[in-house]
């Protein structure tokens, strides 16, 4: 069984404009961001309906499948924190996205995971989606011994295809992903990694 990962509430990897931080179970505030940021225009537009329609759903949610990914992991999805100030805490800071590093569920799961982030649609432009994935990463491979980092989104989506490029990762062609229910995807992965996904328990 595997054990519950719970960081301090105060911990946060910082970047120079923003703090990523885990989800809290059981913090209102957490799952009243998710509900509104999963269920803005340009998320639906992009992404789809998540279901997600209430704070209570948003809440357990962040309860079983976020803590889940967390506990196996140690990543999963991520707040995005705006500091107002160069110094500011993550307890001053204002939430205005999410960012992620996710392997699947068993039995779908990858050994490498892929970046994926959202940011309020008022903040975007500016940035954000781009600092938060580059932090993350960097602090992925620095303390939790993630070794390569792929990035999937839809072809047409030129938005984020532009913000895994401005992270760093290749663009490795399109495949018909099984994780995604055999969707197109855009491929793109850390330089140096194989072009053979099936080695990373991906197969198309
Ligand atoms: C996609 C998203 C995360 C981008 O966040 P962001 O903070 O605006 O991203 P950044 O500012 O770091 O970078 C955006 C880049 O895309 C570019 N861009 C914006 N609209 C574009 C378009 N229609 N075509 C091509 N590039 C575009 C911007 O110019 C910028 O690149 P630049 O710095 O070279 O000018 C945000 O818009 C969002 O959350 N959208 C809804 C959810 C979503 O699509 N998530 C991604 C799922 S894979």
């Amino acid at each position: 069984m595997s054990t519950t990962f719970t960081p301090p509430p105060s911990f946060s990897i910082p970047t120079s404009r923003l703090h990523i931080s885990y989800l809290e179970p059981n913090n209102p505030t957490h799952s009243a961001f998710v509900h509104h940021l999963w269920n803005t225009d340009d998320f639906i537009q992009a992404e789809g309906p998540t279901g997600l329609d209430t704070p209570e759903k948003a809440a357990k949610f962040i309860a079983t499948r976020v803590q889940s990914d967390y506990n196996r992991n140690k990543h999963g999805q991520m707040l995005v924190s705006l500091k107002p100030y160069p110094d500011a805490s993550l307890a001053e800071s204002k939430m205005i996205g999410m960012v992620s590093l996710m392997k699947g569920e068993p039995p779908n799961a990858y050994t490498q995971p892929d970046v994926g982030y959202t940011i309020l649609p008022e903040e975007s432009g500016k940035g954000y989606a781009t600092e938060a994935g580059i932090g993350l990463i960097e602090y992925a491979r620095r303390e939790l011994g993630v070794e390569g980092v792929f990035g999937f989104c839809r072809v047409d989506a030129a938005r984020s295809r532009r913000v895994l490029e401005k992270i760093g990762l290749e663009f490795r062609g399109e495949r018909n992903l099984r994780v995604f229910g055999g969707a197109r995807s855009a491929v793109y992965a850390l330089p140096g990694m194989g072009g053979d996904l099936t080695v990373y328990g991906i197969d198309d």
